[in-house]
Parts: structure tokens; sequence; C-alpha cells
């Protein structure tokens, strides 16, 4: 994804959404997508003064360390690097969720799904 797409005010989700990123001080921040609260999809919510509110049930989110400012525990973070003007995240290899596409966990769900009729 290019830089310049990543709005000052505003965050975009890349890997199948599965990955945020953000910026914060002309740097980029990249975490994992899901809110520590219910795990919604955060890349719909407001970036403002370097917070990150979740768009479901507002709960807010340090952007230059994920931390959470509603209670403990923090997003985990992803690396990412910009490689001219794009920026490339590298998705954490033990996490099942992001070692899996969406078509692969959708794939699993439907098949799942069909067992229980
Ligand atoms: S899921 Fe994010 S605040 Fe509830």
């Amino acid at each position: 994804m290019a830089l310049s797409s990543i709005p000052e005010q505003g965050c975009r989700a890349v890997a199948d959404g599965r990955v945020l990123l953000a910026r914060v001080d002309g740097e980029v921040v990249a975490y994992v997508n899901s809110c520590l609260h219910r795990g919604s999809a955060m890349d719909t919510g407001v970036v403002r003064e370097g917070t990150l509110t979740c768009p479901a049930h507002l709960w807010r989110y340090r952007l230059t360390d994920g931390a959470c400012l509603n209670g403990p525990g923090r997003l985990q973070p992803v690396p990412a690097a910009v490689v001219d003007g794009d920026v490339e995240v590298t998705p954490p290899a033990g996490d099942p969720d992001l070692a899996t596409t969406l078509r692969e966990r959708l794939l699993a769900h439907a098949r799942a799904w069909e067992r229980d009729l």
C-alpha cells in the first residue's frame, strides 16, 4: 500500500483486513486489526491526536504504542517498513489468525457450517 494512501487522520486495513496501518508524527504504525474489547476491526475508526477510537464501542488506543486507554493491554504490533513509498507489513508467523487468508478462514467457516446441518 502506498504510504500516501494512509490519511493523517485515519487508517487503512491491509493483509485481507487483518492488519491496521496508521500514521503518527510522520511514522507508520501497524497493529493486528482487532479490538481488545470484542475483536472488532478498527480500520474505520476515528484517528485524532494520536489515538484511534474503535468504531464499535468507542474504546481508545494510543497509536504510538497500541496501549489501550480504557484498561490494561495493548494492540499487537506488526512489523512494518516503508520501501520506495510503499508500506510493507510482515504479519507474525506464529499467529494463526494472521497466518491464514480471509479466503481460508471463510472456507473453514463454511465447512464447519455444513457439518452443523
Ligand atoms: S469491539 Fe472495540 S470497543 Fe467494543
